[in-house]
């Protein structure tokens, strides 16, 4: 499949025109992927069960693995859900924006956009390309992120080019995504209660103004035992996983260290490292490759780094990653969810 590529830094009247023609791509049944304020998405028109089964071709998905609908208005998940009060309260206060909620599913939403199940994830973006994007189409696009599945979402046009050359009809390039994890997925029970599946920018402490009832699934920050059936079937795959091994290190620096300059006397090591930590990382182990993370503090600049990072990280063939602990605080959590993922649950504390 021939691949089109349309950069996009504002809407000026002949981004609105290419736009158009990438919403009529979606009407018709085809693949474009498209920028939003998480990452990039894969989308075709939700209401079209072909055109949502190429998303899945094109990710190399597993068919049981449902997609969120993309509206450009939060009253439109009325047309697709039932919504109740507490969905409003959540509209009103974080979209457009990203969060995605889950609702159960009127019969307009075709089972293969929901991988058959009685819900469907819906999210409104604030992300004004994206958000025009929808309104030109004038159906909700589907859209998972634009990766193969397995690989690290994309945030930057060139991870969407490596991963989707030759298998889309259009791709957006709108730059840099600026949060850089997904979207916060929250199900919305008939009774208003939630339950947090997947943590983003939209905190639990966030929702928690919403309703003191929220949950945190387990999978969020542990490993499914086995046979244990999830909430959200994503949550099942493995994810975010660079080919090196990681490891998440918990303790004082000075042991980090110590533990990092052993491991590089004889392996290729790579280390994500908080920026005050750089130089006593590189005084001690001076052949670790140093991916500068941050401030400790500054956790969205985390976010907005990570998934390039690991997918740097890939291209290097490092023996060994390092990567320091997040909290389970805050944005901290979904940068938690995500690096234990990436780490298959190990965790060193010294
Ligand atoms: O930020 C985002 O949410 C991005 C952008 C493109 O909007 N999209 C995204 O989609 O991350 P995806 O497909 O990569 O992740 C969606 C997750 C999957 O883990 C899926 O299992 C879960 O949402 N999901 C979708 N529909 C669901 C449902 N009805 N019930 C429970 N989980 C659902
Ligand atoms: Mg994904």
């Amino acid at each position: 499949m021939n691949t089109e590529i349309i950069k996009i830094a504002s809407l000026d009247e002949e981004t609105v025109r290419n736009l158009e023609r990438a919403a009529k791509i979606i009407k018709e049944g085809g693949l474009v992927v498209f920028p939003t304020e998480t990452v990039y998405g894969l989308g075709a028109d939700g209401t079209n069960a072909s055109a949502a089964k190429k998303i899945y071709e094109a990710k190399g998905r597993p068919s049981d693995n449902p997609l969120i609908i993309h509206i450009n208005s939060p009253d439109d998940a009325k047309r697709y859900t039932y919504t109740n009060e507490t969905y409003d309260a959540i509209a009103k206060a974080f979209m457009p924006g990203p969060i995605t909620v889950v609702m159960r599913a009127k019969d307009n939403v075709p089972s293969e956009t929901r991988a058959s199940l009685p819900t469907v994830a819906v999210r409104c973006p604030s992300n004004k390309i994206a958000n025009k994007l929808i309104e030109l189409a004038g159906v909700p696009i589907a859209a998972p992120s634009a990766n193969l599945s397995g690989s690290p979402s994309p945030t930057k046009a060139s991870h969407v080019i490596d991963d989707m050359m030759g298998r889309v009809d259009m791709i957006i390039d709108g730059g840099d995504c600026e949060f850089g994890l997904e979207s916060t997925i929250v199900k919305i029970e008939d009774n208003g209660d939630l339950t947090l599946l997947r943590p983003g920018k939209i905190t639990v402490e966030d929702l928690g103004k919403i309703t003191k009832n929220v949950k945190i699934a387990d999978a969020v920050t542990d490993k499914l035992k086995e046979g244990e059936t999830v909430l959200s079937p994503g949550m099942k795959y493995r994810h975010y996983a660079p080919k090196a091994p990681v490891y998440l290190l918990d303790g004082e620096i000075s042991k980090i260290s110590d533990y990092i300059a052993k491991r590089a006397e004889s392996s290729h090591v790579a280390v994500l490292c908080y920026t005050d930590d750089v130089e006593h990382i590189k005084a001690c182990a001076p052949s670790a490759f140093i991916y500068e993370f941050g401030d400790k503090e500054n956790e969205l600049l985390q976010a907005h780094m990570l998934f390039d990072i690991l997918r740097d990280a890939d291209k290097k063939s490092f023996d060994e990653i390092y990567a320091p602990l997040p909290r389970k605080e805050g944005v901290g959590l979904a940068l938690y969810n995500r690096m234990i993922r990436a780490a298959a649950y190990h965790i060193i504390r010294m």
